[in-house]
């Protein structure tokens, strides 16, 4: 069996208090296992078997016994795997044993056709130019080496100039797709003595927005595109943050193996690969012959606005590596291997104009670069993001500059340099606005501690007073509570149409209002409405994060809901309570107390209150309601509608202990149908017994 069918099994952990060190090793390899396991689920498969918050436990528990038990703390531990931030000054430099080498390029069929004639000649076969080839995406980010010994990951290192390259070891430890271990295989497969592998680490499109996002909220610097951002996280200095990135990586190439199973194929090297558990990429195509090969080709060109990753081309491979090592190299380019490169996503347009019609709920207002329509791979771009102004200085944009502008995946394209040659001298500078363009309140600059200008502009006036931000506000706040369908669009639309004036008003709006509305259909507005009601019962730290107090993330929101439970009692607690929940600093506290002191917070807050919506966490460890308590329970046969662990649960909760035999000391037995022994027993000593239907009420009885 390989690791990908590996069932897991959940012991009942025993208490870390009254845990002996045979019982705590026993627990941490079980949780290192669970954890890696899921980490594979996750981070490889795409696919997770658990919940974030079952993951979570599991994390949170081997910290805890590992916390008691430093000594079991081993460096293969998940726990070490955010690193707690190692600081280099410089990257080691390391000697690449087989080179990294790069590839020849060819731009159409034809060409590829040519490709693969050259080769066949240098093997003299003639007239035969059809091999077996593989067709991987040509990955857009950079390439690594790891290496392994005795399936432990010793190094890795980047490409560098394809004989030396950087040793990055600490840096890609941090990702969570990288093993740190290779477990070996259950069907006693030998793992290699020695292994090196080599892909591609990336930054996935959708992660490289949000990140970009993210820093541009934080007023810090930008990335141009997912490469460099890719690029400039495996490269700090601080692991700490790479671990942060949210860095991928696929693997392409095996650069060396002594030991293990013999691979005599980039298909078999491929699905070897994800027998040890690294992922990549999907879809490769073998192919029998050279037109398979250019419809594989085909397939990536037409799916490249699809994917989450960018690609700038395929790369054709000749399969056996034995016609590999025959055809050897010319220079640095392997004869057995080719990219199809794929025409760049970028044109050279005209920058028209600056809106600044982007107003985010924190005030910045940002930059819309309008720009003469221009087609780029097949589609019409007329605008492009610049984030902030600290873009626009970075770039040095002038209005009718000739600007380069690249476009990644689906996403808004960005402009990635200004085409100074090609300036005429009527190009003009960018005029800052000094007016909100949504309420016309002035516009301020602020600096941050260090005396640096802040890269945003910012509105004066408050959300209730400028529309712009607002309606941010609104889409923040759906988006938080997780409402599906209530995107920015939509969200921006309920304002400016006037249904909703303010975030609580979500939870007021009706089925004729939004039928009212230009393409809401009926299974929309249904959707819609029920997506928002459903929000009404997300757990209180959802809420707490979502209301947009300032300094309050997820990490707080959790903190602050684990303290009050209420949001009642976080809305009148006073500064120095607040702060003094371990990790909640003075100034979040402060900025909370301060929300919550606006009579306009207070006025949006007691809607969301009167109407329904969750506003508490029921307290677990020992406030609840205990009414089995000091009663022992035994379950026995097959319930129908509640699992075994459930029904458990469900009795632990309200204070019963589960025995797992019956004796004089139980209490109550439940008995499903196919109850044997143990219900005999019951009946023997006279207990009391019940069935499903008496359990259920007892429940209900008991809340
Ligand atoms: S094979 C000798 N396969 O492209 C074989 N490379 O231009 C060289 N790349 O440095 C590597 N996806 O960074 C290979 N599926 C793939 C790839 C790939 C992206 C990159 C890699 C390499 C560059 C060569």
């Amino acid at each position: 069996m390989s690791i990908q069918e590996q069932k897991l099994k959940l012991n009942q952990p025993v208490a870390l208090d009254i845990m002996t060190q045979a019982e705590a090793e026993r627990r941490v390899s079980e949780l290192i296992h669970q954890i890696e396991y899921h980490n594979y689920r996750y981070y490889v498969l795409d696919d997770p078997q658990v919940t974030d918050a079952e993951y979570d436990a599991l994390y949170q528990e081997l910290k805890a016994i590992e916390g008691k038990f430093p000594e079991l703390v081993s460096p293969d531990s998940p726990t070490q795997r955010v690193s707690i931030g190692e600081i280099v000054s410089e990257f080691p430099k390391v000697r690449h044993e087989v080179p990294m080498l790069s590839l020849s390029n060819v731009f159409n069929p034809q060409e590829l056709a040519e490709w693969s004639v050259r080769a066949a000649k240098y093997l003299d076969r003639k007239g035969e130019y059809d091999y077996e080839y593989t067709i991987e995406p040509k990955i857009d980010g950079l390439s690594v080496a790891l290496l392994y010994k005795n399936g432990v990951l010793v190094r890795g290192a980047t490409r560098g100039d394809g004989i030396t390259g950087d040793d990055i070891t600490v840096n890609l430890k941090t990702l969570k797709s990288v093993p740190r271990k290779l477990r070996p295989a259950d069907d006693g497969e030998e793992l290699p003595e020695v292994l090196e592998v080599r892909g591609e680490v990336y930054i996935p499109i959708s992660a490289f927005e949000k990140l970009n996002k993210e820093l541009a909220e934080r007023g810090e610097k930008l990335f141009a595109n997912p490469r460099n951002s890719a690029a400039g996280s495996l490269r700090q200095k601080d692991s700490g943050i790479t671990a942060r990135r949210p860095l991928n990586i696929y693997l392409y190439t095996l650069a060396q193996k002594k030991g293990g199973p013999e691979i005599k194929t980039q298909w078999e090297a491929l699905k070897y690969f994800e027998r040890l558990g690294f992922r990549v990429a999907p879809n490769i195509k073998l192919c029998a012959t050279q037109e398979e090969a250019v419809a594989a080709v085909q397939n990536w060109i037409d799916r490249r606005d699809s994917l989450d990753f960018e690609i700038d081309g395929a790369v054709i491979k000749i399969n056996d590596f034995a016609t590999q090592d025959k055809l050897g190299f010319v220079g640095r380019d392997p004869r057995w291997a080719t990219a199809y490169k794929f025409p760049p996503r970028e044109a050279v347009t005209r920058l028209n104009n600056i809106q600044w019609v982007n107003i985010r709920r924190t005030g910045t207002i940002n930059p819309l670069a309008m720009l003469e329509p221009v087609n780029i791979g097949g589609t019409t771009v007329k605008s492009a993001t610049l984030f902030n102004v600290d873009m626009i200085e970075r770039l040095g944009l002038r209005i009718g500059d000739p600007v380069l502008v690249k476009r990644a995946g689906d996403v808004i394209p960005n402009v990635v340099k200004v085409m100074e040659e090609r300036r005429t001298g009527t190009e003009t500078p960018v005029v800052l606005p000094t007016v909100c363009p949504a309420c016309g309140a002035p516009t301020t600059r602020r600096e941050d501690e260090s005396g640096d200008k802040d890269p945003r502009i910012y509105c004066t006036n408050t959300p209730y007073d400028c529309p712009g931000q607002m309606r941010d506000w609104i889409a923040f706040f759906g988006a938080v509570r997780g409402v599906d369908g209530m995107g920015e669009k939509i969200a921006h639309r309920l304002f400016d149409e006037g249904l909703v004036k303010d975030y609580a008003d979500i939870y007021f709006l009706k089925k004729e209002q939004l039928l009212g509305l230009e393409r809401f259909g009926e299974k929309l507005t249904d959707k819609l409405l029920s997506q928002i009601e459903a929000s009404k019962q997300r757990p209180l730290a959802n809420l707490l994060m979502a209301l947009g107090i300032p300094q309050v993330g997820e990490k707080s929101a959790e903190m602050l809901a684990n303290h009050f439970h209420s949001l009642e009692k976080v809305m009148v607690a006073a500064p120095e309570t607040i702060s003094g929940i371990k990790g909640m600093g003075l100034i979040a506290a402060n900025k909370i107390v301060e929300f919550f002191g606006n009579p306009q917070n207070r006025a949006v807050v007691q809607k969301i209150i009167e109407v329904g919506v969750r506003v508490a966490d029921p307290i677990e460890e020992d406030g609840g309601a205990k009414p089995f308590a000091g009663k022992t329970f035994v379950l026995t046969g097959t319930l129908v509608n509640y699992g075994r662990k459930q029904a458990e649960e469900l009795l632990k909760k309200r204070g019963a202990t589960i025995g797992s035999s019956v004796s004089k000391n139980t209490d109550v037995v439940i008995a499903g149908p196919e109850a044997g022994s143990k219900l005999t027993k019951a009946q023997q000593l006279g207990l009391t017994v019940i069935d499903e239907a008496g359990f259920t009420r007892l429940l209900e009885e008991n809340p």
